[in-house]
């Protein structure tokens, strides 16, 4: 019987499955390259201006990915509590994305808007000042360090390398669009951004 071959053939039975698998990987994730949905951004959807991405890296170094998630699923419960759910469209400039999948603390995909900056700098600053029951701990040194002009335009220039569409005039503003500003102001700004220019 055929089978039978198949079965005690370690060696054939190795290759046959690297076809099926490879086929089915193929068949999943080769469509996504092409549609638009996932590679087009969604409405709205614009490049971070200068401070917000000093921001988004300054919330990756502090590792605030370890907590919080920045997707909402497509579940009543995601969606009743956070906001519309998330989508691909969403995430097209975020290099590398962060959409996380530890919560320990809330998403935050669509806090943009929710408090005010100051109620941001003093949560970040000593979180249980606003929510006495929080175990986030605080960044209080982000208000001590200036963000580097020089290197913010480093950063967009890599951004356009790999397909953030900045323009010219955007790069040459971003130096001073940051000049003077803390990482605090930074990282508020990116926070601020969450979900409002990402709506559907
Ligand atoms: C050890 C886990 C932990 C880390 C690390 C952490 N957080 Fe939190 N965060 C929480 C928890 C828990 C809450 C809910 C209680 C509260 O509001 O403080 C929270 C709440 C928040 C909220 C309010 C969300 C809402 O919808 O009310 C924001 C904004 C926030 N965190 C931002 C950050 C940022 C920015 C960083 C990184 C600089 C960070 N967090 C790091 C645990 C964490």
């Amino acid at each position: 019987m055929k089978h039978d071959k198949l079965e005690k053939n370690i060696g054939l039975m190795a290759i046959l499955i690297i076809v099926a698998i490879s086929f089915g990987g193929l068949v999943e994730i080769v469509p996504l390259i092409f549609q638009a949905q996932v590679t087009q951004p969604a409405e709205n959807i614009k490049p971070y201006t200068a401070l917000q991405l000093a921001g988004r890296d300054i919330y990756v170094r502090e590792g605030c990915y370890n907590c919080h998630s920045q997707m909402i699923r497509p579940f009543y419960a995601e969606t009743e509590r956070y906001g519309p759910y998330s989508v691909a469209g969403e995430f097209v400039y975020d290099h590398p994305f962060q959409w996380g999948s530890k919560r320990t603390g809330p998403d935050l995909a669509r806090v943009g808007g929710r408090y005010t900056d100051e109620w941001h700098r003093i949560h970040l600053i000593k979180p249980q000042d606003v929510v006495p029951e929080s175990n986030m701990p605080g960044f209080p040194w982000l208000l001590d360090s200036e963000i580097d002009p020089q290197l913010i335009t480093t950063k967009l220039r890599a951004m356009r390398t790999i397909g953030v569409p900045y323009s010219d005039e955007q790069i040459n503003a971003a130096a001073s669009e940051v000049s003077g500003k803390s990482e605090m102001d930074a990282l508020i700004a990116y926070l601020q951004l969450m979900g409002t220019n990402k709506t559907r």
